[in-house]
């Protein structure tokens, strides 16, 4: 049965006596080592440069180089991304562990890829939000919280699950539910969502804005009516708030009834299919050993795709209409 962890299940008591160094204060590191702070958790940043460094100070935190850090702490929390994780590890972290200490990941990426292999005598625990960096900050503000999922993979202690409830707790990571999976669980759940449903989605946006441009709507109005007014994204929250089919009751009759009797027509396309073939390739790990390769080719598929794009008259057209209603704009895109 599947395991939901709350705050009352982390005892801060736990940290007692520990000390806890978070490595990175990027978009996921600063939000979640302010929480830690404010828990009374005692913490020190690990950053490899000044900017990093300067940015911890300023808010009051300790900050020592990497090596430093890990060096002197009972729990490593690793706030990299990943690409770069694996060597940080290897040449600054792994070289300095003891029996005893905890690691701890935000992403279970590096583990159940094997790209990280820790040594059998430290404990392994996974902390990972599901919600971007702001909104860690902010919904723990609000009191709202945000979800999470919790694991352990590597128990050398005994105490590992103790360890990883109360940082999560101090977190804020219990406040809305942390649900137990294992680590490759985490991984493929991630991978899936940015693999096969956002493509979906992207898919779905673009062509329904394509068509609307052929069919001589003023682009300025596609793009609020899809996107742009935010009408979507307000639906999507409240879709997390109440469910998919309970969203859709809520909606005025003509709606509920346009989406239902059409919701069959579009169930020719192809998507489970298609879904499981991009469930398959993370599974096997093609797509981890894909990325790696583009990654350490210098990103050239990656680059190649943004290239292609850039040209496209949709994308003008966005930039327009973003500009015309006074929203921020992003060239590089
Ligand atoms: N961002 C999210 O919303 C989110 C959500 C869930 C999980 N995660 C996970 O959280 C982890 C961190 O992601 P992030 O988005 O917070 O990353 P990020 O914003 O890119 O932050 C990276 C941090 O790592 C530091 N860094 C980069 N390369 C380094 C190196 N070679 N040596 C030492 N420090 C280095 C950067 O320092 P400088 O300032 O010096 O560049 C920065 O402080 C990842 O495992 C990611 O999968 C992120």
């Amino acid at each position: 049965m599947t395991v939901i962890y709350r705050d009352e299940h982390g005892d801060l008591n736990v940290l007692n006596g520990k000390r806890v160094c978070l490595i990175g204060y990027g978009s996921l590191g600063r939000p979640l080592a302010l929480n830690l702070r404010d828990s009374g958790v005692n913490l020190v940043i690990g950053v490899r440069a000044e900017p990093s460094k300067e940015l911890a100070q300023s808010d009051g935190m300790t900050a020592v180089s990497v090596v430093e850090a890990v060096k002197n702490a009972d729990v490593i929390i690793l706030m990299l991304p990943d690409e770069v994780m694996p060597q940080v590890y290897l040449e600054q972290i792994s070289p300095h562990l003891r029996r005893g200490q905890t690691l701890i990941f935000s992403s279970a990426y590096n583990i159940t890829y094997r790209f990280i292999e820790p040594p059998p005598f430290v404990d392994v625990g996974l902390i990972a939000p599901r919600a971007i960096g702001p909104a860690i900050r902010e919904t723990i503000e609000s009191g709202e919280g945000y979800c999470s999922f919790v694991s352990v993979a590597q128990d050398s202690s005994g105490q590992a699950w103790k360890v990883v409830l109360a940082l999560a707790k101090a977190m804020g990571a219990l406040q809305a539910g942390a649900i137990e999976i294992s680590f490759e669980q985490e991984s493929e759940l991630d991978l899936f969502m940015q693999q096969a449903v956002l493509p979906a989605l992207h898919h779905i946006l673009t062509t329904a804005a394509q068509l609307l441009l052929n069919k001589g709507y003023p682009p300025e109005a596609a793009f609020t009516e899809l996107y742009l007014s935010g009408e979507f994204s307000y639906l999507m929250q409240q879709v997390a708030a109440h469910g998919l089919l309970n969203t859709l009751r809520r909606l005025p009759l003509k709606s509920q009834y346009g989406a239902i009797s059409r919701l069959d027509r579009f169930s020719d396309m192809k998507l489970e299919r298609l879904m499981e073939v991009t469930l398959e390739e993370i599974h096997s790990t093609d797509f981890a050993r894909e990325w790696a390769k583009d990654y350490a080719d210098g990103q050239r598929r990656l680059q190649t795709f943004y290239k292609n794009q850039r040209g496209l008259e949709l994308w003008e057209l966005e930039q327009q209409t973003l500009e015309l209603l006074g929203r921020e704009t992003d060239e590089d895109t």
